[in-house]
């Protein structure tokens, strides 16, 4: 598909040229071809250069995506109520992975305070120095009295603890492995050189991923045509146990585009999820100027919950985001919003806020929430 995308000025690309030379002598080091998910990850994560590494918008209007948390606050009171419970239970901490601009943060203490569930800490884990930056001063405009709960970590907490782990759009940016079903077996997509520009080589896959895409397929396989493209995301069993690994009770919601299993690699979605975001465009293509787009992949909550049960959770729950945020109060909220709102404005944006949440078709059914727990 090809979407007309906006220029780039000469600070992107330059930028991008950074990265494509770093990306340029990792695949001479491989000798040709560098795995699609080595790509993935230093076009988003190298140190000082990738996309969420350095300093580029990304979140609402000025930058490339809006995620939930910055449509307004009614995403966040709903997951407050949400959490209530568990904090109240465990007077545990919340952790938040990757919380992009601080809008959830903020918001989340605000309506937690309301509910008399305020969590002991409040943990950002956040590698990029540019968003913490951004994440404090997010905090200090709209729940400056709250401030001083939120710690910023590094790396997830060494010391046992209690409470809750959310993640709003963290595992679609997790580095994934893409895959072709061809008639004579499973191939791995990497990337490799011509010249200046990058392109695909497929090459086959070795006997440990191709067993990995076998597995995950199951009995669907048979059914789907080739060529077929898609990707699974290997690093998701061990990045979950990782970050989960001293949560002793309490629980860990996801939020994240994506499906149940069957129909991620359902036969008619032969060219994968794999989509990039540059200036509210979204398109398919991984190899265009590296540094300076987004790159996902929707998530396969069978993978997750696999993940989950490998790191001694049970399943608590899993529907799509409008029933999320229908069973934790949307209405009340919604109602109480709109009878404090100041003007016809606020109160057109709060309508277009819910319908942008939950409407099927929008986030309503193409997001999904799975809620883990550890007792
Ligand atoms: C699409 S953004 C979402 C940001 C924010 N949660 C929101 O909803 O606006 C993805 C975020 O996940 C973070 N991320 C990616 N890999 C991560 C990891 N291994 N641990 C923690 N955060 C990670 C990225 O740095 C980025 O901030």
């Amino acid at each position: 598909m090809r979407v007309e995308l906006p220029e780039p000025g000469p600070y992107e690309r330059a930028h991008s040229e950074r990265v494509a030379a770093l990306i340029r002598a990792e695949i001479a080091a491989a000798g040709g071809a560098l795995d699609f998910e080595r790509y993935m990850e230093l076009a988003l994560y190298a140190p000082g250069l990738g996309y969420y590494s350095a300093g580029a918008a990304k979140f609402g209007a000025p930058g490339d995506f809006v995620t939930a948390p910055e449509l307004g606050n009614v995403f966040a009171r709903c997951m407050a109520r949400a959490l209530a419970p568990v904090l109240r239970e465990t007077r545990g901490d919340i952790l938040e992975l990757g919380p992009g601009s601080g809008a959830l943060a903020a918001e989340l203490l605000l309506e937690l305070e309301r509910l008399d569930a305020l969590p002991g800490g409040y943990r950002l884990l956040e590698r990029s120095a540019d968003l913490r930056e951004r994440q404090r001063a997010t905090l200090q405009a709209r729940a400056a009295h709250l401030a001083h709960r939120c710690v910023w970590l590094d790396a997830p907490p060494a010391q046992a603890w209690r409470g809750a782990l959310v993640a709003n759009e963290v595992i679609d940016a997790l580095p994934v492995r893409l895959f072709c079903l061809r008639d004579d077996g499973v191939h791995s997509r990497a990337v490799a050189q011509d010249g200046d520009r990058f392109v695909w080589r497929e090459v086959a896959a070795d006997a440990a991923f191709a067993m990995a895409v076998e597995r995950v397929l199951g009995v669907q396989r048979s059914a789907l045509p080739t060529p077929y493209r898609s990707e699974i995301c290997t690093l998701l069993t061990p990045w979950l146990a990782t970050v989960t690994d001293t949560l002793q009770s309490g629980i860990a919601l996801f939020v994240d585009y994506g499906h149940a299993r069957a129909d991620y690699y359902a036969a008619g979605r032969r060219e994968g999820t794999l989509r990039c975001h540059y200036r509210h465009r979204a398109h398919d293509d991984p190899l265009w100027l590296p540094g300076v787009q987004d790159i996902t992949a929707w998530v396969d909550f069978d993978a997750l919950r696999e993940a989950g049960i490998a790191a001694g959770f049970a399943l608590d729950a899993f529907s799509t985001q409008a029933q999320f945020l229908i069973a934790h109060g949307m209405q009340e909220v919604f109602a109480s919003a709109y009878a404090q709102a100041d003007d016809e404005t606020a109160r057109y944006r709060l309508a277009q806020e819910v319908k942008r949440l939950s409407l099927p078709g929008q986030m309503g059914d193409a997001f999904h929430v799975m809620c883990l727990r550890k007792m």
